[in-house]
């Protein structure tokens, strides 16, 4: 089984957790990549089992309706039952690096505003200690130089996405070389930089269960 195998055994298992708990009115709260692309691929097959979807980015919205599943907006709904997406790296207390395809803001956004958080992964992206992967942090383009400066000062090497403009029209700041062993601590000190929209930790929103797919199979825990 290669990587991408594994990512669709993940979403597979996710699905099958989905396909257990919608009702005719859920709303199901979408992630972006490449494993959450696999899930939208397999929720097209309960579409009618639940009422819509809220999408964390254009890509996965387009995606979602490509396969016929109503996209709404997230202040148009009362309740997300649940969040399924994807994380670049977890850690056994469930805490994740997100943002790898520049979507983080909108992620935190659904699954701060989802009942619950699903997390689905091949089993590479599991660490003890988060941090090998560079935090993804989102930053209005005007105070690029600025939260630059302050987030070298925490410890890291910060670097420009190149070519990459987010879906809420700011940049990426790729942060090298930050001592994560208190991720949620991290989260809210770079969280308070001035200019920093959003960071790529999610601490204070960690996932309630992740599927990550092996070689032997699906563990969900
Ligand atoms: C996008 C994300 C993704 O969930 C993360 O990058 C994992 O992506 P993939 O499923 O393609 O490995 O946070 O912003």
């Amino acid at each position: 089984m290669n990587q991408d195998d594994l990512k669709r055994s993940a979403a597979a298992a996710a699905l099958d957790y989905v396909a257990s708990i919608v009702e005719r009115d859920t709303i199901v709260g979408i992630g972006t990549g490449s494993t959450t692309n696999h899930f939208i691929d397999a929720l097209a097959r309960i579409r009618h089992r639940f009422d819509a979807a809220v999408s964390s980015s254009e890509a996965s919205a387009a995606r979602l309706k490509a396969h016929g599943i109503q996209v709404l907006d997230l202040n148009a709904v009362a309740r997300v039952r649940v969040y399924v997406d994807g994380a670049d790296e977890i850690n056994p207390a469930r805490q994740m690096i997100k943002g790898g395809g520049g979507a983080l803001t909108r992620e935190k956004i659904v699954a701060a505003s989802a009942d619950e958080f699903a997390c689905i992964v091949d089993a590479g992206k599991i660490v003890e200690r988060l941090g090998a992967f560079p935090l993804p942090v989102e930053v209005i383009p005007m105070a690029r130089g600025l939260a630059a400066r302050a987030l070298r000062d925490l410890g890291g090497q910060p670097e420009l996405r190149p070519d990459f403009i987010t879906d809420n029209g700011n940049i990426i700041l790729d942060v090298h070389g930050l001592d994560l062993g208190d991720p949620l601590a991290m989260e809210q000190r770079i969280n308070n930089i001035v200019g920093v929209v959003c960071n790529g930790i999610f601490a204070a929103q960690a996932a309630h269960r992740v599927f990550s797919a092996g070689p032997q199979g699906v563990r969900a825990w």
